[in-house]
């Protein structure tokens, strides 16, 4: 069964073709980290046009690649939510409206349940659940115990920030180019990760995040180090090489530590690291040898591009959620786009 996934739920316009939940025919990606950069984050209106000007070229491409036309298709996954509403709604629309026209079944894929088929993408293995997964990007934090295809628990999630906007927030006070986390993770290879001490979140609920206070903390060593006017363009390389690779380390640390609570409730069959900060090579490295005594699987995306946004992880959950109740699907006419879409 092939499914042509769409994914604007944030900055880049994704759209991929893939087989039976698993084989990537397709996955192509309209990035707009370049225009992004140039105002150190993401600005939904900038967004949200781009989307617009994006999705009809990057489906054709996306068909193309995959050498198959509309009769190869046969249903159609997107993303409702969640994300920046003004860009959610070009992907909502675009196939729901291709749904109608084609004659396909349309698939609402939750944004976030989406990173975790990152796993899926060019895998064509035995996965065996449950499996505990922490799927951290710029817009969420969560620690979710997947028990099945279609059933999820979420045990954890962020009180603020996620990571990833810790990641991206500490980059632009360093001086650092947009999006954080490659370039943290960049400078970071020439830092001592012991130079500084930073604080990790103490919460009530074992399982959840707060990123928030480290991210102050890491505004106040640089203000101690530059003065309460500093330029992060004056930032010496030492020190922000020193600054990104503590930084990275505690991050890494607060997030593992979650990680192995819910490891010793739960006894997951596997664990796996998803959404665009499970590109890093710290955090994969990090999660390694903590759980190499315990001889879990231990999974991360099988490439970069499965990692960060991707139309590939639609198109695969979508496939998965499919097959768990096809009489459902077959009824939904309209993706109804919603900035806090649960799940
Ligand atoms: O999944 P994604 O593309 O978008 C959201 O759903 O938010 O994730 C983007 C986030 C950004 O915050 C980016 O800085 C972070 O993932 N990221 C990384 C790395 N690559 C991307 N964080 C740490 N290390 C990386 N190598
Ligand atoms: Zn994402």
């Amino acid at each position: 069964m092939r499914i042509l996934g769409i994914e604007t739920s944030c900055d880049e316009t994704a759209v991929a073709v893939v087989e039976d939940g698993h084989k990537v025919l397709s996955n192509v990606i309209a990035s707009q980290i370049n225009i992004h950069k140039k105002t150190g984050g993401v600005v939904p209106e900038v967004a949200a046009r781009e989307h617009i000007l994006k999705i009809i070229p990057v489906i054709e491409q996306t068909l193309k690649e995959a050498n198959t036309g509309w009769n190869n298709i046969d249903a159609i996954a997107g993303v409702p939510g969640p994300g920046l509403i003004s860009a959610l709604i070009t992907g909502s629309l675009t196939a729901s409206t291709l749904a109608l026209i084609k004659k396909k079944p349309l698939i609402p894929v939750n944004h976030i349940l989406g990173h975790i088929y990152g796993n899926w993408c060019n895998r064509n293995e035995d996965f065996k659940f449950p499996i505990l997964v922490l799927t951290v990007s710029g817009g969420h934090n969560d620690l979710i115990l997947m028990k099945d295809h279609g059933s999820f628990e979420l045990l954890g999630q962020s009180h603020d920030d996620s990571a990833g906007e810790a990641f991206d927030k500490v980059a632009k006070l360093l001086g650092l180019e947009y999006p954080g986390g490659p370039a943290i993770q960049k400078v970071a290879k020439n830092g001592d990760p012991e130079s500084f001490l930073l604080p990790k979140a103490k919460l009530d609920s074992p399982y959840d995040f707060s990123f928030s206070g480290l991210k102050t903390a890491v505004l106040y060593e640089v203000q101690a180090h530059a003065g309460k006017d500093f330029n992060p363009t004056d930032l010496s390389k030492e020190f922000v090489a020193n600054m990104s690779a503590t930084f990275q380390k505690t991050v890494t640390e607060t997030l593992v530590a979650n990680l192995l609570k819910a490891y010793d409730t739960y006894r997951p069959k596997e664990i796996h690291l998803a959404g665009g900060v499970s590109a890093n090579l710290f955090l994969r490295k990090y999660t390694q040898e903590t759980f190499k005594p315990y001889k879990v699987p231990i999974k991360y995306p099988k490439s970069i591009e499965f990692c960060t946004d991707n139309g590939a992880m639609i198109a695969s959950c979508g496939y998965f959620m499919y097959l768990k109740n096809k009489e459902r699907y077959k009824k939904i006419r309209n993706l109804i786009p919603s900035a806090n879409f649960t799940f």
